[in-house]
């Protein structure tokens, strides 16, 4: 079971969840997903439960993405983060480069990033925005939402309190926040690169605490070096936004170790007789190593029961998301698709579909494709043409899997 028991209404107060979350999610918790995860376990056990994203509307999208001029707060490397100058985004994915991972090892520190000033961002930094608004969607969960489920962009990427609620009923319990990531004492400033990347790569804290594995950092792992030290570099022109996030409540303060990381070499590879072999495996960095349709679109293992995601079911969808949306139009619950070229999944779809499902949130018949998807403007629109092709040839190229998924969610 899957609950994004997404705050969403909660999200845009300041701390705490409001009645109307804790009703959403109340609801949540018990439910179990069709085929899909852990067997119900209660929303006690949550465990692995949550998830929260979602949210209607434009998550991750670049919306006035200023990177620029954060002011300040620099991080330990002298005088970093500064100027920054041009606001490197705009509409959500700017950048660049389909497969060229970004600059060299050298610029890996904040300092480089943010001298770039005045005029617009380093091809790093942009990089890492690139990876962080269109390709891995940190924004759906680490950017509070106004009540519409926008992100709240004065907000970006400064954390969400209470993102998950696994018990409402529960005072002192339940609550997961995400964090403040911004380049303010708050967030990440007083952090070195190497214990953001501890956090964000292995699930580690500077403490020698473990994170929970709601934040996917058991695949995040899989980036490139060079892709790590982007998104650090981009993190550092973020400004600085003074949130301080509530401690997390049982069962979520005490978690035991972090998720083990998956090994890229379980990871469904395209089989030699695939048309494009070679862009289908640049797709797979984007989508499974580095990516983000991997943890949605595949089972969750039971809480505590080793790896995070079942990787023998890779992309066979079925996880069940609880967003509280109004309902109608949309149903309670909301089931990731089987993307492998099944019937019951993707069958029939051409690369083209499966790039206009990611850049304009579509599906094969023209229906909107429901939220938690970062589809569209919510943050694959941001996607490169090369990158969006790529993905969906690799995604073409699984090996068809039946796995029927309740369905039938199409966003108004
Ligand atoms: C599915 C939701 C989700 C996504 C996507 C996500 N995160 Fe997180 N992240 C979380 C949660 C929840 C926590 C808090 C975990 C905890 O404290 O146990 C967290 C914590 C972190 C932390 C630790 C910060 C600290 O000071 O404790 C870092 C760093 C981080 N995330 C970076 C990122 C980056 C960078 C991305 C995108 C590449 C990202 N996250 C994507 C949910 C998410
Ligand atoms: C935050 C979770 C999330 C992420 C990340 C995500 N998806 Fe989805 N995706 C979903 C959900 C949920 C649905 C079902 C929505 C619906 O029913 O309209 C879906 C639907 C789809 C569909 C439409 C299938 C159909 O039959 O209409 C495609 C194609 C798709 N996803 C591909 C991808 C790809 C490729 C990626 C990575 C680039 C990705 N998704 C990332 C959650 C996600």
């Amino acid at each position: 079971m899957y609950l994004w028991a997404i705050p969403m209404v909660c999200a845009a107060a300041v701390a705490g969840c409001s009645d109307d979350d804790e009703d959403l999610a109340a609801g949540a918790a018990g439910t179990s997903s069709g085929g899909s995860t852990s067997g119900g376990s209660a929303g006690a056990s949550a465990g692995a439960a949550g998830k929260a994203t979602a949210g209607t509307g434009g998550s991750v999208a670049g919306a006035g993405g200023k990177a620029a001029g954060a002011g300040g707060t620099a991080a330990g490397a002298g005088g970093a983060a500064a100027g920054a100058g041009g606001s490197s985004a705009g509409a959500g994915g700017s950048s660049a480069g389909a497969g060229g991972s970004s600059a060299g090892a050298g610029g890996s520190s904040a300092g480089a990033a943010g001298a770039a000033g005045g005029g617009g961002a380093s091809p790093q930094v942009a990089r890492g925005e690139y990876l962080v608004k269109a390709v891995l969607a940190c924004g759906d969960c680490h950017t509070p939402r106004d009540k519409t489920g926008a992100p709240d962009m004065s907000k970006w990427l400064s954390g969400v309190p209470c993102f998950i609620d696994a018990d409402p009923t529960k005072a002192g319990f339940g609550c997961l926040s995400t964090r403040n990531l911004t380049n303010h004492a708050t967030g990440l400033s007083t952090r070195t690169d190497q214990q953001v990347k501890d956090m964000m790569l292995n699930g580690v804290r500077p403490d020698g605490k473990a994170l929970s594995a709601v934040m996917p950092y058991y695949q995040f792992h899989n980036m490139k070096p060079e892709d790590a030290d982007a998104i650090v570099a981009y993190l550092r022109t973020v400004p600085g936004v003074d949130n301080t996030l509530p401690a997390h409540e049982p069962p979520w303060d005490n978690i035991p170790a972090p998720a083990p990381s998956i090994a890229p070499s379980t990871l469904p590879t395209p089989p030699s007789t695939y048309a494009d072999v070679p862009a289908a495996t640049r797709g797979r960095y984007l989508a499974a190593e580095a990516g983000a349709c991997l943890e949605c679109h595949t089972k969750h293992n039971a809480p505590g029961a080793g790896p995070e995601i079942d990787v023998s079911k890779a992309f066979q969808g079925g996880v069940s998301y609880q967003l509280g949306l109004p309902s109608p139009p949309f149903p309670a619950t909301i089931y990731s698709a089987n993307l492998t070229p099944h019937a019951t999944g993707l069958a029939g779809w051409t690369v083209a579909d499966v790039v206009k499902a990611l850049k304009e949130g579509k599906d094969k018949t023209g229906g909107n494709i429901c939220p938690p998807m970062p589809a569209g403007k919510a943050g694959f629109a941001g996607l490169t043409e090369g990158d969006a092709t790529d993905i969906a040839h690799y995604i073409l190229s699984l090996a068809p899997a039946d796995n029927a998924v309740p369905n039938g969610c199409v966003a108004p």
